[in-house]
């Protein structure tokens, strides 16, 4: 390696156009068996005369051919990308629409619900997932031997005293723990079961609770207040019907129907050819479960409900499955 070699090397970097060429020259000078690197190990060996000016021509020739090298490098990778956004022009005109998202159906009626209680008045509230005992049941008049509190409907927490709530109902409590008549409220939330899977039943599900508390509340108000709703969500034809039923924090209790959406309530498979579908638990107030929280029963009463969101989804866009609500199925939810 001497000067006229190294210049040799400067010019040769300068022509060459791609980058395996440019790997090529820099293993061949600065490689470990490259001539530049020999050169500088062979230094040792020479008779002090010569030392200095072969190590000076040494350091010269491994830094130009550094610099060269790293310049050529630099130059190739950037023509190369100005060749490739050049070569793909931008066409803006392309529809970029591909695929667009949409609301659950769940999202989009709980939208609707919490909007059409708004409308009446109703002041939305959330309670806490994970409840104690007494909120998800003693306070609801719920006794310890009662069937409600049986292992196959309550997941329960290492620390048996909580548990994920079984309903949404545990958020009355709280809420009249802390509030005087009048209280209007809606409390939308998930609630935990512990049961078998199927068609009409899963095991994480959510809730739209409803509790009204005043003077002179009725069970004609329930039943209006009921209707406004599922004609609200299911349409203006809807019919509803209350029956008799039993939950211990309210007396008298009910279970609520509505006129079947696939059949108007001719009769078909849906409804098992009733005509009618069940939608939800109601009733008024248990007396006890004022006492529970401080409010004086002889003055005021109230009613409250327990709407099933998953339910009334599957009612109203008539889905054979409820599980097909909690799964990641999008052949099946862009259909909404
Ligand atoms: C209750 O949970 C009561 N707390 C409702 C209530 C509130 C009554 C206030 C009185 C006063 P129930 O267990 O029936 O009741 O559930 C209410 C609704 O939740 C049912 O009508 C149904 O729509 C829905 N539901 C119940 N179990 C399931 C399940 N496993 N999967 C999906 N939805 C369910």
């Amino acid at each position: 390696m001497d000067e006229a070699a190294l210049k040799r090397a400067l010019a040769e970097i300068k022509t060459v156009k791609d980058e395996q060429a440019l790997t090529r020259i820099k293993i061949n000078y600065l490689g470990k068996r490259g001539l530049v690197t020999k050169l500088i190990d062979s230094l040792g060996n020479l008779d002090i005369s010569q030392r200095a000016k072969v190590g000076q021509l040494a350091n010269t020739a491994k830094k130009q051919l550094e610099t060269a090298l790293n310049d050529a490098f630099t130059e190739l990778r950037h023509s190369k990308l100005q060749k490739e956004t050049t070569l793909k022009t931008l066409d803006l005109t392309v529809p970029i629409a591909t695929g667009i998202g949409h609301l659950h159906p769940l999202t989009t009626i709980m939208q609707e619900l919490i909007n059409l209680f708004w409308q009446m008045g109703y002041e939305v509230v959330q309670g806490p997932e994970v409840e104690d005992q007494w909120h998800n049941f003693e306070a609801l008049n719920i006794a310890p031997n009662h069937p409600a509190r049986d292992m196959q409907d309550t997941f329960y927490l290492e620390n048996d005293n909580f548990l994920p709530r079984t309903h949404t109902s545990s958020v009355q409590i709280r809420y009249m723990n802390r509030h005087k008549p009048p209280i209007r409220i809606i409390a939308p939330g998930k609630v935990y079961r512990n049961e078998d899977e199927d068609a009409k039943h899963v095991w994480m599900f959510q809730q739209v609770e409803g509790l009204v508390v005043d003077e002179h509340i009725t069970l004609a108000d329930l039943k209006g207040t009921l209707l406004a709703m599922a004609q609200g969500i299911l349409g203006k034809q809807t019919k509803i019907r209350l029956r008799p039923s039993f939950f211990p924090y309210t007396e008298p209790s009910v279970e609520v129907d509505a006129t079947c959406v696939t059949c108007g309530g001719q009769g078909c498979q849906t409804c098992s050819h009733s005509g009618w579908i069940e939608l939800l638990g109601a009733g008024m107030v248990h007396s006890r479960v004022f006492e529970n929280v401080g409010i004086d029963s002889r003055r005021y009463n109230g009613f409250a409900f327990g709407i099933g969101l998953e339910r009334l989804a599957v009612i109203k866009y008539q889905i054979p499955d409820i599980r097909e609500l909690w799964r990641p199925n999008l052949k099946f939810l862009e259909q909404f």
